[in-house]
Formats: C-alpha cells, sequence, structure tokens
C-alpha cells in the first residue's frame, strides 16, 4: 500500500563499484548522490540525508557486504501513509542496496539497436531530467519493443521526432571526427557517464558537440555508442538493421571506451578525482 507502488513516486540512482589492484573504488560516487538529491527536489522529497551522509552510507554498505565489484542501487521513495495521489501523507524512505551485475549489453562487437516506435517523455509532462522510478515505464516499453523484436535495446526519440537516448543510455555519434551527443533539451537524462566521456573527449582534443540530431544522421554515422553506468561505453553496430559503417567499433569509440574503462578499473590515473576508495572487509558477501 505504500504511495510508491500506486504512484510510481520514486527516485533512484545506478552506481558502480569496481575491482581495482588497489583494492575497490566507487566511479563517481559524489555526482550520483547529487543527481538523487536533485531529482528528489524536483519531485519536492526531502531527503532526510545529506549528500555526504549518502556517499558514506554507500561505502559503508559496501564494506560491509564485500562484494568487490558491484552495481549500487539507492532509491528514495514516499511508504506507506495515505493513499490518495497526494504524498503528503506519506513518509520519505531511503534504501541502498548493492549486488554483483555484470555487462548489460552483451558482446564486444557492438550491440544491434532500433529505434522505438515510442517516443520518450515530452517536456513539461514527466521531468525526464529527474531519475525516477515513473520515468522507466517509459523506458520498459521501449526496451521490451525491443528485445520482442530482436535488438538489444531501443532508442527513444523525443516528442518532435530528434534523437533522445537509449531506455537506460545516452547516445553519441561520431562523424568526420565530431563527436555529437544530444543536449539535455531533448528529453535525456543527465547521464554521469555522459559527462566522464565528454570530459574524456575534451581531453582528448576531440572536437564535441551538444546539439539537437535527426534520427537519419544515426544511420550514416562513422561510429555511434552508448554511454551510462549499467552499459559503460557500449559500441553500436547497426541500427534498424542498417550497418554503422563497417560494422565494427570505431577508433575514437575504442580511445574513449579505453579511457573509461582505464580509469574505472584502476589501470590508468584517476585524473579527473572520479574514484572514491573503499576497503573490503570479506571477500564474500554477507548473507542476508
Ligand atoms: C534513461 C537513461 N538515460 C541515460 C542513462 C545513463 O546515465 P548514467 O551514465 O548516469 O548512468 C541512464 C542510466 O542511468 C538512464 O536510465
Amino acid at each position: 500500500m505504500s504511495h510508491v507502488v500506486h504512484y510510481g513516486s520514486s527516485v533512484f540512482e545506478g552506481i558502480r563499484c569496481y575491482t581495482q589492484p588497489q583494492g575497490s573504488a566507487v566511479f563517481r560516487l559524489p555526482e550520483h548522490m547529487q543527481r538523487l538529491l536533485d531529482s528528489a527536489k524536483i519531485y519536492r522529497m526531502e531527503v532526510p540525508y545529506s549528500l555526504e551522509e549518502l556517499c558514506a552510507a554507500v561505502v559503508d554498505l559496501i564494506e560491509a557486504n564485500g562484494i568487490s565489484s558491484s552495481y549500487v542501487r539507492p532509491i528514495v521513495l514516499r511508504g506507506y501513509g495515505e493513499i490518495g495521489v497526494s504524498p503528503k501523507g506519506s513518509p520519505i524512505e531511503v534504501y541502498i542496496a548493492n549486488f554483483p551485475w555484470g555487462k548489460y549489453i552483451a558482446g564486444t562487437g557492438g550491440a544491434d539497436v532500433c529505434i522505438s516506435s515510442w517516443n520518450r517523455l515530452a517536456p513539461n509532462t514527466m521531468p525526464a531530467l529527474a531519475k525516477a522510478g515513473a520515468n522507466y515505464m517509459n523506458s520498459q516499453l521501449i526496451h521490451m519493443e525491443a528485445e520482442i523484436n530482436g535488438y538489444q535495446e531501443g532508442i527513444g526519440l523525443d516528442v518532435n521526432g530528434l534523437v533522445s537516448e537509449g531506455s537506460g543510455e545516452n547516445i553519441f555519434i561520431v562523424r568526420n571526427g565530431v563527436l555529437y551527443t544530444p543536449p539535455l533539451a531533448n528529453s535525456t537524462l543527465s547521464g554521469i557517464t555522459r559527462d566522464s566521456v565528454l570530459t574524456i573527449a575534451r581531453h582528448m582534443g576531440l572536437t564535441v558537440s551538444e546539439q539537437a540530431l535527426p534520427r537519419e544522421l544515426l544511420y550514416i554515422a562513422d561510429e555511434v555508442f552508448f554511454s551510462g553506468t549499467a552499459a559503460e561505453v557500449s559500441p553500436i553496430r547497426s541500427i534498424d538493421r542498417i550497418v554503422i559503417a563497417d560494422g565494427k567499433p570505431g577508433e575514437i569509440t575504442k580511445k574513449i571506451a579505453d579511457e573509461f574503462f582505464g580509469i574505472a578499473n584502476g589501470l590508468k590515473p584517476d585524473r579527473f578525482g572520479w574514484l572514491t576508495p573503499v576497503k573490503l572487509k570479506s571477500a564474500e558477501p554477507v548473507i542476508a
């Protein structure tokens, strides 16, 4: 009978903790927790913890559970109170779980994806910048349709037919050496991995452009890839059965992925300060 079950009133995060030669580290923890607080603010949910407390709780959880490589899922929700749509009488509850989670988009050769017949959330309907549980009803429609039709993932267009993002990933294209991604105004989530990719690309000296992208630019791109905490940096091989370039992960995609995984896995210097180290107390997960 919790408010969240009936009305989708939750905001959440997805964070990865990576095993590294020198221990384990959480990737961009404060940025994720700040986005959680931002999502909550949009929905007028008062989170009873500070940014610092939320970050410390994630570190404590990972250390206690002892899973060196895991996916962390913090969620803020409206619990059991009153059954009406007004959330006033329902308490805010905060939970954090972590568990092992491997590759979200299988394979290394690139994903076969489609453009969904479902559009992304229109502006001023469901706020796309809030990572709210309810938004993922739209993601489910996009993802289920893709899967049923034999694709690994679906890309949503915004309400005007411009490229937005995957059901759970931001999207990038490379054309003539320039890296493009849709801006936040095209109903995209402000992805932390998106920001990491943009940062890495700028430091590589690439020209980067956040601009509206027509659908057909995807088909004629030199390279296309997804970014996301779950998907990490995942090349796309084909869209609507149209093969992207020669169907192999492109050079710029590979370079960006190499830098991203190098930092996340602790094999390259953490030159942007993205890692929060954790000390595991036990080698095995604690059984509940
Ligand atoms: C709809 C959507 N877009 C983009 C992303 C990528 O965001 P991030 O890189 O912060 O995980 C996600 C995943 O959280 C998502 O669910």
